[in-house]
């Protein structure tokens, strides 16, 4: 064994010294990054390819950092040529639980562990020696205008020299292309001119590849260079304010105008002094504050709010920007100082109020801008200090007249409290990350609202022709962003659309006309030969999505539960990975193996490990495992050999099975499929699963009726209705029943067979799935020799021999032969879930799985189990 071992030794090292590209054994040969552009929507594609060249299996990592504003769409993982196909699922904190994961992950740490403007994805995927892995992820975001540009960044890192290393982008803008920027962070003047970069009308192409060699950070060095962000910017050609796109029922709609003069400025700084800013954090805040003075113009107004323990104001009202002021003003910041705890109310109450008496005294310009802007680094805790009675009194205060912007300083702030006060009123939040450009983070946010040029913009479509229409009135349009609108037209056949713009400018408001047809669309894309058709109506999706997040973010009750209906309903018909939904790969055609009786939650708490690999993936939280969901599973338990058989059922809505037929004690069990609320496209992943049961005695005159709402005891015409929020013992002749609310129902017959009957409470506002039924069956032994149905056939002892056992294709789960009823099947071990004890999360039950609908199992075929009705 040592000789094998040092030989082993021997050749990795020698392999790694002529490959330095082979790391731990791993060798990633190829990563290619393919970004398509259309309209602003940009799809990109990231495959890796790796193999493992050492002698034992190796864990593969793919690590990404993808933009926070991005949606994945596509996970995808080739194993040596089995493709694992990634689904969007909901997740499983998608209920009210989600509420918790969400405040804590607005706390510090998570924050800290993904970066300014990304965030990461991880997989890990353990391959065997000799073996290859191609990783494929998608993902989709709209890029937005700042500073005249759109921009796109792509976080470069493969750690390791990569022998066929590409970034490809293309661009293809309707409006045509004015300008295209491509840089990386990395870049040397060696590698500048493999940045090939060329653009001409509506088409822009860039291209990054460089060589082996040109990767390596010195002549022979193994290391790559490739480290850091790659960045590409451009504009369009603006001929008009507006530009509309209407394609396929869906349209969005552009809006920068340019050339217009700046509207006047009222800015109001509420700044926190706080012993908590003490140091580094007031020091650059009076750096930023400094350079910000240095910018504020002429026919501006501003002031200060400082609050510690209590607030301080500079002047009792707005001052014009003279020059005078400025230097008066420029003193006042040199001589900040920190005090004190963190009065936050009674700051920004002062800033309000000052704002408001001078617009109340016309004091300032009728058509100006007003502003005000908050920095805080901890949480209130002087005056008032609930954060909701500050929101309540800020958001009456402001009545919807200026945008409040938050900016937190740092991790101690609570960042979920800003992000609500200031989406309530109208402006938005940001971090300021505590690190020696703080100073510069604060003057880019600055930047940014510097330059309003309309206020009040409202976008105005006709109301009857359109629905889903995205956000269409903003408080203040700032020069070099640009506003995008998209929604969906109520009929889908209609191809042409006016809109009326209006807006406050600096001299007098401005209205715009825009009419577009799709036939225009159509030709503006002629040359277009890459887009994915469906790119408007994904573009409207995402738009859609990202603005009842936010929209969410301030929600409370009944309004939350709608909203967050809404984009789970979305996500999953889009397939976007957002903070409701995950991404579930599972190996392919093999939907049979997910599956028990009738019995499985649909949420994903439901995870199952279904094959070897140690895959889990993560966007903030863990998204990815492997879950089950599917059709009615029944698992047989075979006490002789202290083992079980499992198959499935798949069978469609509205039939009806029976489940246990007993001619002798009068017994019979058949209970009714149900899928999902909306039909699945995919007929494969189509979930069946119990909605009612019919549990009846017909010498008893019994009939017992049980859905996931109710349940009925039927005792000759006499009807007693229950549901399952009661919690009953009901003894009557020949009937036992036992309703342990919201859980399950324990029912005896005659003295004989009991049954328990588990409810499935699936989260009520689901867009996809419902409640459910799962039937266990007690003392069994009491039916008589000629009970069958589908579970019934089972109850008489039955026997099993299992022969050669050989792997399968999934390593972890063999395959062996069963010699059952004199025939034999392929089955293949696997769980099966049994939720008796735990309805949440179920106890798994290692079973031999017979394929296709329990086939050579079961007496018959599957169909002939189909009954007319429940009774
Ligand atoms: C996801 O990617 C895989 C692999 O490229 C592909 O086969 C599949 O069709 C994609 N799924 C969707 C929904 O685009
Ligand atoms: C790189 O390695 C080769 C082969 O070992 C050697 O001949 C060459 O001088 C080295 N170059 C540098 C710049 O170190
Ligand atoms: C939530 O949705 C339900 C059903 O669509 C509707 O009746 C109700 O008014 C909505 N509630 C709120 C607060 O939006």
């Amino acid at each position: 064994a040592s000789l094998l071992w040092w030989q082993c030794f021997v050749k990795g090292l020698f392999f790694s010294f002529f490959n330095p590209q082979v790391v731990n054994g791993i060798e990633i040969y190829s990563m290619k990054i393919d970004s398509k552009v259309t309209s602003r929507f940009a799809r990109n594609v990231i495959t890796s390819q790796a193999v493992n060249r050492g002698n034992v299996h190796k864990e593969v990592f793919f690590d990404v950092e993808l933009p926070k504003t991005a949606f994945i769409t596509n996970f995808s993982m080739t194993i040596d040529g089995v493709t694992y196909p990634g689904y969007i699922k909901e997740k499983e904190a998608a209920k009210q639980e989600y509420e918790k994961a969400v405040s804590k992950g607005q706390t510090a740490g998570l924050v800290k562990a993904s970066g300014r403007k990304t965030e990461k994805f991880t997989v890990s995927v353990n391959i065997a020696a000799a073996s290859k892995v191609t990783f494929e992820l998608t993902y989709e975001e709209l890029l937005k205008r700042q500073f005249g540009k759109y921009e796109m960044f792509i976080k470069v890192k493969p750690k390791q020299l990569v022998k066929d290393f590409e970034i490809d982008i293309s661009i293809f803008e309707p409006q045509g292309i004015t300008e295209l920027e491509a840089e990386g962070t990395f870049i040397t003047n060696d590698l500048q001119n493999v940045i090939k970069k060329t653009f001409s009308d509506k088409k822009g192409h860039i291209s990054f590849k460089p060589t082996l060699d040109q990767q390596r950070t010195c002549a022979n060095c193994s290391q790559s260079l490739l480290d850091g962000d790659f960045t590409v910017k451009y504009d369009v050609k603006r001929t008009t304010p507006d530009n509309l796109q209407i394609v396929n029922g869906y349209f969005v709609h552009f809006f920068a105008p340019t050339n217009l003069p700046q509207l006047p400025k009222n800015i109001i700084f509420v700044i926190d002094i706080s012993g908590s800013m003490s140091g580094r954090e007031i020091e650059q805040t009076r750096e930023a504050l400094l350079k910000i003075l240095d910018d504020i113009r002429d026919d501006d107004f501003f002031n200060f709010i400082l609050f510690g323990s209590d607030v301080h104001t500079w002047k009792e009202k707005l001052i014009k920007a003279t020059p005078e002021n400025l230097d008066e003003a420029r003193k006042f910041v040199r001589g900040i100082d920190t005090e004190g705890m963190t009065n936050l109310y009674g700051g920004i109450m002062k800033g309000i109020e000052i704002l408001n008496a001078a617009h109340e005294e016309k004091f300032v310009p009728k058509r100006s801008a007003s502003i005000i802007i908050m920095l805080t680094d901890g949480q209130p805790n002087v005056g008032i200090s609930n954060t909701e009675d500050i929101r309540t009194h800020v958001k009456k205060a402001i009545e919807g007249k200026y945008p409040l912007y938050n900016l937190g300083f740092g991790y101690g702030v609570d960042y979920g409290f800003l992000e609500k006060m200031a989406l309530e009123n109208k402006g938005l939040a940001r971090r300021i990350y505590p690190d020696s450009d703080s100073a510069l983070q604060l003057q880019g946010f600055y930047d940014e609202v510097s330059n309003p040029m309309l206020m009040d913009v409202e976008l105005h479509y006709p109301e009857n022709e359109i629905s889903g229409l995205t956000k269409n009135s903003f408080k203040h349009f700032y020069d070099g962003s640009e506003i995008v609108v998209a929604g969906r037209f109520a009929d889908i056949n209609q191809n042409s659309l006016t809109v009326d713009v209006k807006g406050e400018g600096a001299n007098d408001v401005l209205s715009f006309t825009t009419q577009q047809d799709a036939e225009q669309t159509a030709k503006a894309f002629q040359e277009q030969e890459y887009i994915f058709g469906d790119y408007i109506e994904r573009l409207w999706a995402y738009l859609t999505i990202e603005q009842l997040l936010e929209k969410r973010t301030a929600a409370t009750g009944e309004e939350k539960e709608n909203l967050t209906a809404e984009v789970l309903d979305l996500s999953l018909k889009y397939k976007f990975v957002t903070p409701l939904t995950s991404m579930v790969v599972t190996k392919p055609e093999d939907y049979d193996n997910q599956a028990g009786i009738a019995d499985k939650t649909t949420e994903e708490n439901v995870v199952i490990t279904v094959f070897t690999l140690n895959l889990c993936i993560t966007k903030q939280t863990p998204v990815i495992c492997f879950t089950v969901d599917g059709d009615p599973h029944f698992i047989i338990s075979v006490p002789q050999k202290e083992d079980a058989i499992c198959f499935n059922i798949n069978e469609k809505p509205g039939d009806v099975l029976s489940l246990i037929n007993d001619p002798v004690t009068g017994i019979t069990v058949n209970g009714e499929l149900i899928g999902d609320k909306r039909a699945n496209s995919d007929a494969k992943s189509q979930n069946t699963y119990f909605g009612k049961l019919g549990i009846a005695n017909k010498y008893l005159n019994l009939k017992v009726t049980v859905t996931s709402e109710k349940i009925t005891v039927q005792n000759g015409n006499e009807k007693t209705p229950f549901t399952w929020l009661d919690s009953v013992t009901l003894q009557q002749e020949g009937l036992t029943l036992i309703i342990n609310k919201e859980k399950n129902l324990v029912l005896s017959m005659g003295g004989g067979a009991s049954f328990v009957v588990v409810l499935h409470q699936v989260w009520k506002k689901h867009p996809l799935h419902q409640d459910f039924l799962g039937l266990y069956t007690l003392k069994s032994h009491k039916l008589s020799e000629q009970t069958h149905g589908l579970l019934g056939q089972f109850f008489h002892p039955i026997d099993f021999t299992i022969l050669e056992i050989h792997p399968g294709s999934d390593p972890k789960k063999p395959d062996a032969t069963m010699i059952i009823k004199n025939k034999e099947l392929t089955v293949t071990r696997g769980w099966q879930k049994d939720y008796r004890k735990d309805p949440k999360h179920g106890i798994d039950i290692p079973c031999w799985f017979v394929h296709n609908n329990g086939a050579g199992l079961i007496d018959g075929v599957h169909t002939d189990y189909i009954v007319s009705s429940l009774f």
